[in-house]
């Protein structure tokens, strides 16, 4: 299974580089994904941040080799696992690569389990189809595996149904799921939204806690810049399917330097700011079938000037060794308060 062509363990368990992603629609192309470069290592937590539709998790369906085709293509990049590019590899070699090396928890919980068939049995069924496990064996896995997601009774549970579990349980579960085969990386996609706020904690520090013990990549992708805050350790901000702004998590809370950014961060309620007014950012994301050239947040963006509406758009500038910002004024931004 390990012959995949080109392995260097020594390499990031996965690295996107310059992915661009488009989907052929009755109405045009949408260029949803424009050149998303990032990279996780072991042991890491990135957080992908950004607003409804831009691109988050048609970047993640792309990693995964589950982009809905047609309308949907990659129509340039790298994604490499371990230095391996998964779009040159065969359906077969990439299926490997999806369920034991980088798993997913999608969006949506419910939608992503089987209604008809036990959660002990879809736990199972990972098991005896990619390990071989005896159905007894497999059996006694998934139970080890809802207790470790902190269901409890949890031998009880493996013979229910996911309806019978709690919106906040069937997450576990899809937790359990995801990495039951050990995945180096997993892609967590706004797991905690359909949740309410104690329960969405809760699961993050579970997500946490199992990440450290594994030593595991986490790319956690959400809208909410409250969420990240505890958890990553690094951000990258994207705005219409490009990553504006890459940095150490302390960074982009203490100092963003892509108006963007600094916008994001003005739209999160303060608790110390209790009483001021909350910014909401101006005007809408560009339509995809229709990017603007140049900067895509320079029609919202207070500091744009002519270039920015100008093609190319901007490059990534380096802020500093581990900090980038696609934004000519970047250093305006950064020494602003
Ligand atoms: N199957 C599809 N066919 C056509 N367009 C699609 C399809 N899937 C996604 N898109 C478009 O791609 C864009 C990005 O969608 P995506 O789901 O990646 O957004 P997102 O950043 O995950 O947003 P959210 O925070 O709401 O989950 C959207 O404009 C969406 O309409
Ligand atoms: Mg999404």
């Amino acid at each position: 299974m390990d012959a995949l062509p080109g392995l260097d363990p020594s390499a990031p368990p996965l690295a996107v580089e310059n992915l661009q992603v488009e989907f052929r629609t009755d109405i045009g192309v949408a260029k949803v994904v424009n050149g998303v470069t990032f990279s996780v290592s072991a042991g890491e937590t990135l957080a992908i941040l950004g607003e409804s539709g831009c691109g988050k998790s048609v970047t993640a369906q792309a990693i995964m080799g589950i982009l809905d085709t047609p309308p949907g293509f990659v129509t340039g990049g790298e994604i490499r696992y371990r230095g391996v590019d998964l779009l040159k590899l065969s359906e077969q070699q990439r299926r490997v690569v999806r369920a034991n090396k980088i798993a997913m928890i999608f969006q949506d919980a419910l939608s992503a389990l089987n209604p008809v068939f036990t959660v002990g049995f879809q736990l199972g069924e990972l098991f005896r189809k990619h390990r071989g496990m005896s159905r007894a064996d497999a059996r006694k896995r998934s139970i080890e595996l809802l207790d470790m997601v902190k269901i409890p009774a949890a031998k009880d549970r493996v013979s229910d149904f996911p309806h019978q579990f709690s919106g906040g349980m069937r997450q576990r579960v899809m937790i359990a799921m995801a990495l039951a085969l050990d995945p180096e990386v997993l892609i967590a996609d706004e797991p905690t939204t359909a949740l309410d706020v104690t329960v969405q904690a809760q699961v993050m520090q579970l997500l946490a806690e199992l990440q450290a013990e594994r030593n595991m990549g986490l790319i956690l992708i959400t809208h909410d810049m409250g969420v990240v805050a505890d958890v990553a350790d690094r951000i990258s901000v994207m705005y219409a399917g490009r990553v504006v702004e890459e940095a150490p998590v302390y960074d982009i809370y203490a100092n963003p330097a892509h108006p963007y950014t600094k916008a994001l961060l003005e739209s999160i309620p303060r608790v110390d700011l209790k009483g001021q007014q909350l910014r909401a950012i101006g005007g809408l994301p560009p339509a995809l079938t229709n990017l603007p050239p140049g900067c895509s947040f320079a029609p919202r963006c207070r500091y744009a000037q002519d270039v920015c509406r100008q093609s190319p758009a901007p490059q990534l500038h380096t802020v500093s060794p581990s900090r980038g910002a696609r934004c000519h004024f970047w250093q305006e931004v950064i020494g602003d308060e």
